[in-house]
């Protein structure tokens, strides 16, 4: 009995001298005060314009479904009958689903490059279709045309609340300049297209066109224009494109520099050379949130990264320069950045081909990078392999939905690379790495970079009108 009357005294609490409130009533108080506080919010934000409340509690049910993924079961085709002919011209038959993916032969050719019948048609859509994505299909811009923005990159402009795709115009022939030669089509200049909705792209045509004639001119359509990419300088007002300049035989490994008043050009070209003194191929562009943005090219032979801060007006590497990821041989790299923390993502060296997409983390934009594993998820293992048939160019933030990101890849058609197709999926940061290598008073430093497989998929609804 003491003992019981000991324990009750224990959970009651003396709120006026003299008097007692058990411990129970003052829990159903707060348990109550709770309820209140969000039944007004929930009240007061359903009455917010937009519907942001609405939007709000749907967030959760839209980030599962993005993360949802598919499996895809794509089966090798049984041997085919070949001519004598055939076999003398290419004896052996592909033996893997990436050989058969470089075959344009291929009896599986339609599930990497479908057909126009299929392609995502957004002036054309019918209810069902409306803002759905398929990674892979042909994509259409406004007036019907097959978009040509490869090896590209978005930019959210601040002034006309629009965003700008810039990326490789492709539509020409393909051809190798001599036996050896990688697949190439003669460069035409950098296509851009305007949109709101990420979804509905509206030609703004070529803001950067290639030379026909000057042979000693960078932009020579024999030589190579690639990964192009462009920010705004708010000092200067202009918008300033980097790519990747090189002759046919990529010996010259070179940045280019070219600038516009406008976001729909016409860009002018200023120069091109070597930052820091080293080769340069695959790039992008990072602009960071105070303004400083920063350079990151595959260098030396491809066996590294070197990553730099731009100058003030953006049209210059600084001295500061850091190699990273040394000896990984990396390329197409993608940053961006999740709650302080710098994320990169990359992809092997294998020309056309698709290889394996690794992520990377730092602490700090200069380094050092640590290599956190491979982000695809679902699809099946060759799928996650590949990239899903694709190779990295841009990670688009989507700030309205925290945590979520537009992984932006090319699936290269070598055959015909005018018909190489976009693999766009969503990113999402969040959950615990695989296999952490940094720790942080027992946390780990990095959060799990994560690209889901979606044979189709879409944006939250009205995902720009959430916060
Ligand atoms: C891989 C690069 O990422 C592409 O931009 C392009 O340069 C091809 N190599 C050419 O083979």
């Amino acid at each position: 009995m003491r003992l019981k009357n000991k324990s009750r005294n224990l959970t009651t609490i003396r709120c006026y001298p003299g008097r007692r409130c058990s411990f129970s009533v003052l829990l159903w108080s707060i348990v109550g005060c709770l309820v209140l506080l969000n039944l007004y919010c929930f009240i007061f934000e359903k009455d917010a314009p937009h519907g942001g409340a609405h939007l709000r509690i749907n967030q959760h049910q839209h980030f599962r479904e993005l993360e949802e993924v598919e499996e895809d079961n794509i089966q090798m085709p049984p041997p085919r009958k070949r001519s004598a002919r055939a076999v003398k011209r290419k004896p052996k038959r592909p033996t893997t689903l990436i050989e058969e993916f470089l075959d344009e032969a291929s009896q599986l050719r339609h599930v990497f490059f479908p057909g126009l019948r299929t392609a995502i048609d957004p002036c054309r859509s019918s209810g069902n279709d409306t803002y759905y994505y398929y990674p892979g299909r042909m994509w259409l811009d406004t007036e019907g045309n097959p978009i040509q923005a490869h090896g590209g990159g978005i930019l959210h402009d601040q002034r006309t609340k629009m965003y700008y795709w810039y990326g490789e115009y492709k539509d020409g022939p393909t051809y190798h300049a001599h036996k050896k030669g990688a697949a190439r089509v003669d460069v035409i200049g950098v296509g851009c297209y305007s949109s709101k909705d990420l979804w509905t792209w509206k030609n703004e045509g070529i803001v950067l066109a290639a030379e026909e004639h000057n042979e000693t001119h960078d932009l020579y359509k024999l030589n190579v224009l690639e990964r192009p990419k462009v920010i705004y300088n708010e000092k200067t007002g202009k918008y300033v494109m980097w790519m990747h300049i090189d002759d046919t035989n990529y010996t010259k490994a070179l940045t280019g520099v070219a600038i516009s008043d406008l976001p729909t050009g016409p860009f002018n070209y200023l120069y091109s050379k070597r930052p820091h003194g080293y080769e340069s191929r695959d790039m992008t562009l990072f602009k960071d949130d105070d303004g400083v943005a920063y350079l990151v090219y595959s260098s030396e032979d491809n066996s590294e990264l070197h990553i730099g801060p731009l100058n003030e007006e953006y049209m210059d590497v600084t001295q500061s320069m850091r190699r990273i990821l040394v000896g990984q041989h990396r390329e197409a790299p993608a940053l961006f950045k999740h709650e302080g923390t710098y994320y990169m993502i990359t992809s092997g060296c294998t020309g056309w081909a698709p290889n394996e997409a690794l992520a990377h983390a730092a602490e700090s934009i200069m380094g050092p990078w640590e290599t956190i594993g491979n982000p695809c998820i679902g699809g099946n293992k060759v799928f996650r392999e590949t990239t899903f048939f694709a190779q990295s160019t841009f990670v688009l933030p989507l700030p309205e939905l925290h945590g979520s990101f537009i992984f932006m890849a090319d699936r290269w058609n070598p055959a015909d690379l005018k018909d190489s197709r976009y693999v766009w999926l969503p990113l999402r940061v969040s959950g615990p790495v695989d296999h952490p290598l940094e720790y942080n008073f027992g946390f780990p430093l990095w959060s799990r970079v994560s690209v889901y497989w979606h044979k189709r998929w879409r944006l939250p609804y009205r995902w720009q009108e959430i916060n």
